[in-house]
């Protein structure tokens, strides 16, 4: 276990008078439900929700407007337009010219089409180093179905440098399939093998491995197939646990 790089992210938006090292940052993951045609009963359309899914995002980061990232699940590309002009909208009003950007590319084709696992970020405050979509099946750089899921499944990772302090870290975010154990299972080791692989080509000398964090919707209970994989890796640390019961995700 690495504790110390765990805390030296984690700690942050909890404990602003920090050592010079450590970064204050806050980690978000939400899965905000896709922009379906066909809605199940009493579901609200995407254009009645999306106020209500900007205002809540900017209410989170409001206290931390630059070092945040922000990793969400079934995301189409048109609502991704619409939260980051949501959230440019709330940064002009506050007088933060400054652009939100996203990592991400749709699982369908690599491009647009279908659900996105993207990242928001700061381009102001956080300088992109890398970042890559993968799938997670057994041919991760191409689209494409692994395990008996019932749909292709990606991970997003992003390599940022904090523009203030020179701090690096790197966040991933995904969504494990809802149909297969077996493909959430494999799958997020994908995921965890594109984490470990960032963590050491962009460590910075004298840092063993890079501080990372690993959102998503996992699909799985704690204890259970996906979960259970990450844990039994041991090499990220449970932010809910770490953070005392504040925060859901992985990081190291
Ligand atoms: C990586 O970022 C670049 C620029 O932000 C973008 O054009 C590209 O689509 C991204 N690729 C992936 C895989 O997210
Ligand atoms: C999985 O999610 C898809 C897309 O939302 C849905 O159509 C399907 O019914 C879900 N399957 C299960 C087993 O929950």
């Amino acid at each position: 276990m690495h504790l110390t790089n765990s805390l030296t992210i984690l700690a942050l938006a909890a404990n602003m008078a920090m050592a010079q090292d450590t970064l204050p940052l806050r980690i978000i993951t939400w899965n905000i439900r896709w922009a379906t045609p066909v809605r199940e009963i009493n579901e609200k359309p995407w254009s009645t929700r999306a106020p209500l899914v900007i205002s809540t995002l900017s209410k989170a980061i409001a206290d931390t407007p630059n070092a945040v990232v922000i990793g969400m699940q079934e995301v189409i590309a048109a609502q991704l337009d619409d939260i980051k002009a949501g959230l440019n909208q709330q940064a002009r009003a506050q007088g933060q010219g400054e652009e939100w950007s996203h990592i991400g590319v749709g699982r369908d084709d690599g491009q647009a089409k279908g659900e996105f696992s993207p990242i928001l970020y700061r381009p102001s405050a956080l300088r992109l180093l890398y970042n890559e979509t993968k799938w997670l099946s057994p041919t991760p750089n191409i689209p494409s179905l692994g395990w008996g899921a019932g749909s292709r499944r990606v991970v997003t990772v992003g390599v940022f440098e904090h523009a203030a302090t020179g701090r690096r870290f790197a966040a991933a975010n995904t969504h494990l399939d809802n149909l297969s154990a077996r493909a959430r299972r494999e799958g997020v080791q994908v995921a965890l093998a594109r984490v470990q692989t960032v963590q050491q080509e962009y460590a910075r000398e004298g840092e063993a491995r890079l501080p990372v964090s690993l959102t998503g919707d996992f699909n799985s209970e704690p204890g259970q197939d996906a979960y259970a994989t990450v844990a039994g890796s041991g090499c990220l640390g449970e932010l809910y646990e770490l953070a005392g019961g504040g925060a859901a995700g992985w990081a190291l």
